[in-house]
């Protein structure tokens, strides 16, 4: 993107330390193009090498990627085995390039449901990047905002024995979500023209800046990554508080 402004607000200061991604729009990318679904999913596949990059290349700390939803299992079998072996397929291909480039991944999601070999492999890949600091790539797998809510309070209460429903404090829960380790997504870019958050970081996203376009994922170049930016860019994070020019 070549907007000057842009340019500088993103060197200065305000690249969001953690962008997630609903990656929307592989099935309509295909039909457009007269190609049956699971030629989207496998181009949406490769799109996500680039989002990465750039991520890398603008200095975001934490990507997270909604690549199968809880609901996802409702569609068709032919579909959803494609969007697994394309998971698999990508952890084969990319963990070596993962390692060259600094990315520590990380899966989230209730795993318990893939098959054997695909729980290997993930285990595999975040074994051999769990040392990488450059950037955190994060997929949600087999993931629900609701589900990883009741899974943390499970959690905590088997740690907690006996403690009264009281103590379930935001600050005594926190620990025990799925992304305990990364911040709270600054910027929330959703692809496809839908503007709603199916069920993706619920906790996580209480006060995340929403992005919504109508550019299809495998669309997503690097020059839509940075029309995003810009407009967070523009935003004026409140928090709950008053504007900062207010306040001043
Ligand atoms: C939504 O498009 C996309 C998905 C349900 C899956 C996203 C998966 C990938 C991009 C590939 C695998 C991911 C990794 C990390 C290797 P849609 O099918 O709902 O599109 P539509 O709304 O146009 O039908």
């Amino acid at each position: 993107m070549n907007d000057p402004h842009v340019h500088r607000s993103l060197q200065e200061a305000k690249v969001p330390r953690h962008v997630a991604f609903i990656m929307d729009g592989n099935g309509r990318w295909a039909k457009n193009r007269g190609l049956p679904r699971s030629f989207g999913h496998a181009s949406g596949a490769k799109r996500v090498r680039s989002v990465v990059e750039h991520a890398i290349d603008r200095g975001i700390p934490f990507v997270t990627l909604f690549a199968f939803s809880s609901e996802n299992w409702r569609r068709p079998m032919e579909e959803v085995s494609t969007l697994m072996s394309l998971f698999v397929l990508y952890l084969e291909k990319e963990v070596k390039d993962m390692n060259s480039n600094g990315v520590r991944l990380k899966v989230i999601g209730d795993l318990s449901r893939f098959d054997a070999r695909l729980q290997k492999l993930i285990a595999q890949a975040e074994a051999v990047t769990a040392h990488h600091t450059r950037v955190t790539l994060t997929v949600a797998a087999n993931f629900g905002g609701r589900w990883d809510l009741v899974q943390a309070m499970g959690r905590w209460q088997a740690a907690h024995e006996g403690a009264p429903a009281t103590d379930m404090t935001e600050a005594a829960l926190q620990p025990f979500f799925s992304m305990a380790y990364a911040p709270d997504p600054d910027l929330l870019v959703r692809t496809g023209g839908e503007s709603r958050v199916s069920n993706f970081l619920l906790w996580q996203m209480a006060y995340t800046e929403m992005y919504f376009t109508d550019v299809l994922w495998p669309d997503f170049t690097p020059d839509e990554f940075d029309r995003a930016l810009a407009w967070f860019v523009e935003t004026d994070r409140r928090f709950g508080g008053v504007s900062q020019k207010v306040s001043d």
